[in-house]
């Protein structure tokens, strides 16, 4: 299992929230007397309260007369009702109060069911003190806790973390580290930036698979025959060049986690191999005659919408129903902003040795203005923007950029001040802003339709994407908030 470590605190008054136990819960459980006392064993030393009823009609009068609980633990199949129904009204009388389900196994069906009415969790029975334990504090956590108290941090590979606080990305968090037990395809939605990278390794890292490979192919980064050969490998001889035989990603990752990144870009030509895969595993390599077996985790990505995708037959109907095992969909920065002094803190953690600034103060002004902004490009936009503020440290400057005023990049002149800053940085600064600003330039000139202006900055369609997510530009109207 990963670590989930509460983020170290940003002043003395702010607390880990790792240590809040069970102590005064109220835990309602849905099943058989039996499991009730059970329950009560188990929990005996918690210094919660655990009542419960054994049947639906019951339980729902109970829930409805008595006091909120602070976790209600369901049974999938109760006497006499579908605990998945049951599940529904009881969100219906209380939304936001966490559920769990509990089974006797772990059912994919099931579980993309369970997680789609709402459940928290899907935990299995017999049930175990430290399983129990573990649920439950999640739940009472997710109940009375402030928003810095419930900032948390995931380490990932390569330096990165899955750091999350409100509540639509706690719950994204509870869905993924249930559907990453079972073995389903998972797609992630979400806008450029949002995280969906992040979330597929943390996906790998909560699966059983965690100690095996991941591996990330961008579906559109390069033509259909050379995403075919890295995905499926080729034989010596396939074709002109090929000296030796390649294995491709689906082979090298056996056993493990394949992310398909911007997968509503793939090729068409490719997606008929792929849905083959999907369905019973197999494939052959690029001029190859046998039939290789795998068994990969396949986790895909996109910031495309896929059913206008579908619609103009960019995107095979069926692949992306075997793709859509479970969907997770990462809200825009936009709309979780409260997380956003907490991955301020982050980024600075994070970037601050790289940047060779140890700390950042942050006026209250430009919390506010931070708060404020859109980012259209999310996640991606603020570590870049805090980047940018470690190396330039120049608040003003960054206030203007978030209010608007790209003209505010600074000139070679104003750079001037570089009495704390390296020749190899000061160079880097001056060049990303000078490439930045004829971006922003072209973009003007072109009514920021991308294409025209990559035509213009004769560089590829896609480089300027890059370039602008790179970057954090948006169009003047779209940046005050
Ligand atoms: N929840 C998060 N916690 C910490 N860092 C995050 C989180 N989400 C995103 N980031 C950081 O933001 C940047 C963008 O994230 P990521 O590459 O996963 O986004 P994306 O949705 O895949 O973007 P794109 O659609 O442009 O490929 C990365 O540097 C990543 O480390
Ligand atoms: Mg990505």
């Amino acid at each position: 299992m990963a670590t989930v470590q509460a983020l170290p605190p940003a002043n003395p008054g702010f607390h880990s929230g790792l240590n809040s136990g069970l102590n005064g819960a109220q835990i309602f459980l849905v099943d058989q007397p039996g499991v009730l006392e059970h329950l009560r064993s188990l929990l005996a030393g918690e210094a919660c309260r655990v009542t419960g009823a054994s049947r639906s009609e019951e339980a729902l009068a109970k829930l409805k007369s008595g006091p909120r609980p602070d976790a209600i633990l369901i049974d999938a199949h109760l006497q006499g009702q579908d605990g998945l129904a049951f599940l529904s009204m009881v969100r219906e009388i209380y939304p936001s109060v966490p559920c769990v389900i509990m089974s006797c196994s772990y059912d994919p069906r099931l579980i993309v069911d369970a997680m789609r009415r709402g459940a928290l969790d899907v935990i299995l029975k017999p049930l175990f003190k430290n399983d129990v334990v573990e649920t439950l504090r999640r739940c009472v956590q997710i109940v009375d806790c402030s928003l810095e108290n419930q900032a948390r941090e995931v380490p990932l590979a390569d330096g990165n973390s899955f750091v999350f606080a409100s509540e639509r990305m706690r719950t994204v968090f509870s869905q993924c580290t249930t559907i990453a037990r079972v073995d389903l395809p998972v797609l992630i939605l979400g806008e450029s930036g949002t995280g969906k990278e992040v979330l597929a390794q943390f996906i790998h890292k909560m699966s059983p698979a965690a100690h095996r490979t991941f591996l990330k192919v961008n579906c559109a980064a390069m033509p259909a025959d050379l995403l075919e050969s890295e995905l499926f490998g080729y034989e010596q001889g396939a074709f002109t060049g090929a000296v030796k035989a390649k294995p491709g990603k689906f082979e090298l990752c056996n056993n493990g986690t394949i992310f398909l990144d911007e997968i509503g870009e793939m090729p068409p030509a490719l997606q008929a191999k792929l849905l083959h895969v999907l369905q019973d595993g197999s494939f052959s390599r690029l001029g190859g005659r046998t039939t290789i077996k795998v068994n990969v985790r396949v986790v895909a990505a996109t910031n495309i919408d896929m059913k206008v995708a579908i619609a103009e037959r960019r995107f095979r109907e069926d692949l992306f129903y075997r793709l859509n095992g479970f969907s997770l969909h990462l809200p825009p920065l936009r709309e979780r902003r409260e997380e956003i002094p907490i991955l301020i803190r982050h980024f600075v953690r994070k970037l601050s040795d790289k940047y060779g600034q140890k700390s950042l103060t942050l006026s209250d002004e430009m919390l506010r203005a931070c708060k404020s902004y859109p980012w259209p490009g999310n996640l991606r936009e603020l570590e870049n923007f805090v980047k940018r503020l470690l190396v330039l440290g120049d608040e003003q400057m960054m206030m203007a950029e978030l209010r608007g005023d790209r003209r505010s990049f600074p000139s070679a002149n104003q750079s001037a001040d570089t009495t704390a800053m390296s020749l190899k940085k000061l160079v880097r600064r001056v060049k990303a802003d000078a490439e930045a600003e004829a971006i922003v330039a072209a973009l003007d000139r072109n009514n920021w339709s991308r294409r025209q202006a990559a035509a213009e900055l004769k560089i590829s369609y896609k480089a300027l994407l890059y370039k602008i997510r790179d970057y954090g530009l948006s169009e003047p109207q779209s940046i005050r908030a």
